[in-house]
């Protein structure tokens, strides 16, 4: 396989032993920006999210904002204006660390998880991974950012009601919900294609069971063991629950 500016050309041989580009595919690229990529990169390197790269699919990046930060103690945060607790992301090293990423990946979309911002939902996640658009994902870290670095971001992203200590969760969140929808990641297709149907609030999934057929007195129920699939399907409509 060739790797190029994030088109992934796919060599394959004739019969007659010629290789030749086949097709493309477009690989995602995904930068995020934290002050710690040692908490993200496991999660990256584990199940679909690696085999999605693995298979060349979508290509992560961590940046260290660190790197950025300024003077010999590289310099990261600041106390706030007009007082308060805690301390702010200062705003040169975040922007330095969105440029150099924007240098890589010029019309990347800039995504900033904050408890300020919309509601993430999975029509989000369908959209983002519709548009195949590189993405790169700023993380916040201590009580917060200077609001001028928002210049530099297109979304700004709540992913529940509740306040985290910085956005490594949430960028996983994002992540995590994108490349399970991109085309190729996961093995059935069937459950994404069912999921395409489903709006917002109409989230709707069924039990499900697997081997023994009774565990501990607990029976698997009997329609679900006769492989009638039109019954079967009768039977996960009617217990499908819509999420709250
Ligand atoms: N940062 C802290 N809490 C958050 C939340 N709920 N969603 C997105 N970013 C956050």
């Amino acid at each position: 396989m060739l790797a190029r500016l994030g088109v992934l050309y796919v060599a394959k041989r004739s019969p007659n032993g010629v290789l030749f580009v086949c097709g493309t595919l477009l690989a995602m690229k995904i930068q995020i920006i934290t002050l710690f990529p040692e908490v993200i990169e496991p999660y990256l390197n584990t199940s679909m999210l690696w085999k999605a790269q693995d298979r060349g699919l979508v290509a992560y990046d961590l940046i260290n904002l660190r790197e950025f930060g300024l003077g010999s103690r590289r310099q990261v945060d600041d106390t706030p204006y007009g007082g308060g607790d805690g301390m702010l992301l200062k705003p040169e090293p975040v922007v330095a660390a969105i440029e150099l990423a924007k240098s890589k990946s010029p019309k990347a979309r800039v995504i900033l998880p904050t408890p300020r911002g919309r509601l993430y939902k999975q029509s989000d996640a369908k959209k983002l991974a519709a548009s195949a658009e590189d993405l790169i994902i700023v993380c916040p870290h201590y009580e917060g950012y200077d609001e001028r670095i928002t210049n530099w971001v297109d979304e700004q992203y709540c992913i529940g009601n509740y306040v985290l200590t910085g956005g490594e969760l949430p960028a996983m969140v994002m992540v995590d919900s994108v490349v399970r929808l991109l085309p190729g990641v996961l093995g059935g297709k069937a459950s994404v294609e069912i999921e395409s149907f489903q709006s917002d609030d109409q989230f709707v999934e069924f039990p499900q069971y697997t081997r023994p057929e009774d565990f501990r007195g607990l029976k698997v129920p009997e329609v679900l063991l006769k492989g009638h699939h039109g019954e079967v399907d009768k039977w996960r409509e009617i217990h499908s629950q819509k999420s709250a």
